[in-house]
């Protein structure tokens, strides 16, 4: 019991306010409605007995009608402040949820990248989703059954007040509710830490599908992850099952319980009174409002206390997320590219991995410059352009901008003013205009057909059903490999970029589409400082440099003429054919 208050103590942190006033107001509306009951006692025992109220002695009509007005006052009362709980315990529900996801969120999302990389993404949907909303339900039943146990409380001691033997009945009923509650929540617990295990463990199986449902239906796996599916679907339903099952067996033993108290509770009054005296008579109508309370109070823990489990993941899973290296955002200084850009003396090494990615890699370049990198796959060219947008910071050495360290710098300031075009690209079931302006807070038109213009993409937006207002389906999907990649150029192209990172820009090209893209990026203003890493020749030619990695050290430094002349073995891979020389590049 004590793990369970500190669990859902702690789940409530920020809302603790909150859910203190949902208590009292369950144990008022309780202690309302005792009273209500309460009042009955005049109305049932006048004409036989004077009531004294103060100077006033109240018998006869009097008393029975001033009984009646305050049964009613004081019963609507009652009902007033049962709706108010009520309220609180949605309001409370409604703001755990929203706290719990905003913080996994803003810890996710502040996550150094190579951290993150060693999470599964139907882990991070689990816990921002479905967790916090079982969390929730937890919190919001605990504090349910907080409330209710008070009003119970308070019950058993207004039928104290009013029937002190008849009341140690109630004692024993409730010793009894508390160990049937005992017993089959302990149960319970243990099949809802398998049922929050399984439901992870679903939920990845689910994104891993379909994240991949093109590789399934094209290796002809449908029916085996159908069968895998149903297969975890039904074990879930089974856990889910099993977890519940003792919800109605408790409710079963304690109204047997009650069932054989009314029974003993009414022989007692007999033998001892020879006849039901109104006292006894509202003790049992107090009584028919307390035995839903236990049992809601019964009921409700026992949820809460099923839901626990995901509660203790979730705080492993947040601590194990707020241990891992923040990625950092402020370092104070505005960033500005207006004359140089340099790698001194960089080496990382991935979390875990053994061998460092880069190695003691030192370049510099100007404002306006185009350097290749190049290398076999695994050489570090992706991490070199990483180091670059500050995704990833360096174990040793610098990056500088303008001669400023990385680290000194805003980081998304910076980011900002980067176009990056990926190996994959991402792209949004959203018209091809929407996906240009991604990121970026308003979407201009004209700048995006503009944008895709450039990027050679034009002559294809243009033969869409809807033009640049065409959905291009989750992933771009509607589009080829070709098209989905000059949309990305064109959206990198949208930020107005100072620095333009492009890792395999063209990987997904036939030689005609490689050719115009090429074109479109040559042609781009002067000033654009440009890093692309590539196996391919005809990419390469578009630099002034060609920077040759292998194994994560720099071993070469040269230009894309003599890198073609030498025919370097690190150059592989389609497009090799043969290009005129590097052709110097016009402003614009
Ligand atoms: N998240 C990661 N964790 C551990 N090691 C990684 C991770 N990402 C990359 N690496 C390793 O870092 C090295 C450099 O990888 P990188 O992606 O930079 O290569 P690359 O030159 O871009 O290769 P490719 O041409 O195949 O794209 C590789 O040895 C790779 O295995
Ligand atoms: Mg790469």
């Amino acid at each position: 019991m004590a793990r369970l208050v500190r669990s859902y103590w702690a789940a409530a942190d920020g809302h603790r306010r909150r859910a203190a006033r949902l208590v009292v107001l369950v144990g008022l509306s309780a202690l309302l409605e005792g009273l209500a009951l309460a009042t009955i006692i005049p109305l049932l025992s006048a004409g036989d007995v004077p009531y004294h109220l103060g100077v006033w002695t109240l018998e006869g009509n009097g008393l029975r009608v001033l009984a009646l007005g305050a049964f009613v006052t004081i019963a609507l009362l009652s009902a007033g402040v049962r709706y108010a709980a009520e309220t609180q315990s949605l309001r409370l529900m409604a703001e755990v949820e929203q706290g719990l996801r905003q913080r996994i969120t803003g810890l996710l999302l502040r996550m150094k990248w190579a951290s993150f990389l060693s999470l599964r993404l139907g882990d991070v949907n689990a816990a921002t989703l479905v967790a916090a909303n079982q969390i929730t339900i937890g919190t919001q039943f605990f504090f349910r059954a907080a409330g209710s146990a008070l009003a119970a409380g308070v019950l058993v001691l207004l039928s104290f007040a009013i029937a002190p033997k008849l009341a140690l009945f109630t004692i024993a009923l409730g010793a009894f509710g508390g160990a049937t509650y005992h017993f089959a929540s302990r149960i319970g617990e243990r099949h809802a830490r398998a049922l929050s295990t399984r439901a992870d463990d679903l939920g990845s199986s689910i994104n891993d599908i379909f994240a991949n449902l093109k590789f399934f239906q094209s290796t002809g796996n449908v029916a085996r992850s159908e069968e895998e599916t149903s297969r975890a679907y039904r074990d879930y339903a089974w856990a889910w099952f099993r977890s519940q099952r003792y919800n109605p067996l408790m409710r079963l033993a304690f109204e047997a319980g009650a069932v054989v108290f009314v029974g003993g509770l009414l022989a007692f009054a007999l033998v001892t009174e020879g006849r039901f005296t109104p006292t006894a008579i509202v003790f049992l109508a107090m009584f028919a409002r307390l035995l839903p309370r236990m049992i809601m109070t019964q009921e409700w823990l026992h949820i809460a206390r099923i839901q626990r489990p995901w509660h203790d993941a979730w705080l492993e899973r947040i601590d194990s997320i707020d241990e891992a290296p923040r990625h950092r955002i402020d370092g104070g200084r505005s960033p500005s590219l207006t004359e140089s850009l340099a790698c001194d003396h960089v080496t990382f090494t991935f979390p875990g991995a053994e061998h460092p990615a880069l190695i003691n890699v030192s370049w510099a370049l100007q404002r306006g410059d185009r350097i290749a990198f190049v290398g076999e796959s695994g050489s570090g060219k992706t991490t070199m352009l990483d180091v670059v947008s500050g995704l990833v910071t360096p174990s040793t050495g610098t990056m500088l901008v303008d001669g400023v360290p990385l680290g000194e710098l805003d980081l998304e300031p910076w980011q900002s003013r980067i176009g990056i075009v990926l190996q994959t690209t991402p792209l949004f079931h959203d018209s091809v205009l929407e996906n240009v302006r991604w990121t970026e807070p308003e979407l201009d038109r004209d700048r995006a057909m503009h944008c895709l213009e450039v990027a050679h993409a034009l002559e294809f937006v243009e033969r869409l059903p809807d033009g640049g207002n065409t959905i291009i389906g989750e992933g771009g999907g509607r589009l080829s490999g070709g098209e989905r990649q000059r949309i990305a150029i064109a959206r990198a192209l949208y930020r107005d970029p100072w620095l333009l990172l492009l890792d395999e820009p063209t990987s997904a090209l036939d030689v005609r589409c490689e050719e115009a893209v090429l074109e479109a990026l040559e042609s781009l203003p002067a000033s654009l400082t440009t890093l692309v890493a590539s196996h391919r020749n005809r990419t390469v030619l578009m630099a002034d440099r060609v920077l040759v990695l292998e194994h994560g050290r720099l071993v070469d430094d040269t230009t894309a003429g003599g890198m073609v002349a030498a025919e370097s073995e690190t150059l592989v891979g389609a497009g090799a054919a043969p290009a005129p020389a590097h052709r110097r590049r016009s402003a614009v």
